[in-house]
């Protein structure tokens, strides 16, 4: 298992493990591809987010996406872990901490303050990382 960024090609696979994870939001393929996708690979090639895959057997089989935020108060940029997921039959396997491990040493290596996470299903996961709880996340959806 490596653990890389993610490229154009992963498109596929990414979109399979999206529409296995969302649960409150439906993924729309050709939205998927045409607009959020490219938008993501993009931002993390001008350093605006971190974009991981875990690959086994040439294919990406978890990903990870943070966004990295400019902040006045923390007095610098703070990562933060929007999307994290693996392929339903290899949980538990140590992919989805890899994945967040890699997540904190770019977090290290791009001098971010912290990395923060929202999370419903899985905060023992993140405590288990190093992770404490510090604030409740609400959303006000637009439609
Ligand atoms: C959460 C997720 C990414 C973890 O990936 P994983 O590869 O299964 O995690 P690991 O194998 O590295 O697990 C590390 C430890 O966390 C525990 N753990 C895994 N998922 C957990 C969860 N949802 N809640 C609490 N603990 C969890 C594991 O049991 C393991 O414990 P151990 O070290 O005592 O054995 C994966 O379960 C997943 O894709 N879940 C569905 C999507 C999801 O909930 N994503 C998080 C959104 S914020």
């Amino acid at each position: 298992m490596i653990i890389r960024a993610a490229t154009y090609s992963d498109a596929g696979d990414i979109f399979r493990l999206l529409s296995g994870f969302v649960m409150s939001y439906r993924p729309d393929r050709a939205v998927f591809e045409d607009v959020t996708f490219p938008r993501i690979i993009e931002a993390a090639a001008e350093g605006r987010a971190e974009f991981l895959v875990a690959e086994r057997y040439s294919r990406a089989v978890g990903y990870a996406l943070a966004l990295r935020m400019p902040t006045l108060f923390a007095g610098g940029t703070i990562l933060e872990l929007q999307e994290l997921t693996v392929d339903a039959p290899l949980r538990g396997g140590g992919l989805g901490s890899a994945l967040i491990r890699a997540v904190q040493a770019s977090a290290r290596e791009g001098k971010d303050v912290e990395v923060t996470v929202p999370t419903r299903r899985a905060a023992d996961f993140y405590r288990g990382l190093g992770f404490h709880e510090t604030a409740s996340y609400l959303k006000w959806p637009t439609t």
